[in-house]
């Protein structure tokens, strides 16, 4: 199974000065972790991190530091998200037929979590992992007054990894980029596209480090991890 990871964003929310996925949890880089566990899934045989040039120094030394086992490419970025993983699509090997996308920023995604959706992947043509959502959601106007209250059970927070036949992926992103539609995850596309997303369950510490309360949030986690271990 092929894994592609975007990883060409700037981090503007974290308000650092470098992209968020090179700053430190634990000593280690947050890619850093991303990467130890998509080496320990045992479905993964390939990975491709989609970057941006100037990233890629830094990207090497990572990758140096952890001597993976399986073979990495580096892939530049896009301006989006949504172009990275187009980017990302291009430059898979020829016999990759199905694909997991995995955000850089989730690096406490477990290997149990790639495998499951690896494994949920051979059945279905497109997947995510998610979990119920815990907050009531409110759907609001401009005017910041609230019009709807979706009936909870109905509804999931959406994760990565998610998963997809290669073919049909690459198809839906070549629409999406004729009919200009602007998306924050792969299976919006397939959705758009009118192709079935099945849901895997996720997990809920697979948090996407996004502002510095995530950071913290996502330290206490690891060094709770790490002393469990021990
Ligand atoms: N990403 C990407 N290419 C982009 C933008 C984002 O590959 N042009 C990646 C990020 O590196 C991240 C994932 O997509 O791993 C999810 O994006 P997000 O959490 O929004 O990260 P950033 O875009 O870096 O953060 P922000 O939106 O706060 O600037
Ligand atoms: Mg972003």
């Amino acid at each position: 199974m092929h894994l592609l990871i975007p990883a060409a964003g700037s981090g503007r929310r974290m308000g650092s000065q470098r992209n968020k996925l090179l700053l430190t949890l634990l000593g280690k880089p947050l890619l850093s972790w991303t990467l130890a566990a998509a080496e320990a899934s045992g479905h993964i045989t390939w990975i491709g991190i989609m970057g941006q040039p100037e990233d890629f120094p830094d990207f090497q030394v990572i990758l140096g530091d952890l001597s993976l086992a399986k073979p990495v490419k580096l892939i530049q970025g896009g301006a989006t998200r949504q172009e990275s993983v187009y980017n990302g699509l291009q430059a898979l090997p020829l016999n990759a037929d199905r694909v997991l996308i995995h955000d850089g920023a989730r690096c406490l995604a477990t290997p149990e979590l790639f495998d499951r959706a690896a494994d949920a992947l051979l059945s279905c043509p497109g997947l995510i992992v998610a979990v119920p959502v815990k907050d009531t959601i409110k759907v609001v106007d401009e005017h910041r007054i609230v019009r709807q209250t979706p009936e909870r059970s109905n509804l999931w927070a959406a994760q990565t990894p998610q998963g997809f036949e290669v073919k049909l992926l690459k198809k839906c992103h070549e629409e999406g980029r004729e009919k200009g539609w602007e998306v924050t995850d792969d299976a919006a596309l397939f959705e758009k596209c009118g192709l079935p997303v099945t849901i895997v369950e996720g997990e809920e510490t697979n948090l996407k480090v996004t502002t510095p309360v995530d950071l913290a949030l996502a330290e206490f986690i690891l060094r709770q991890r790490r002393d469990r271990s021990k």
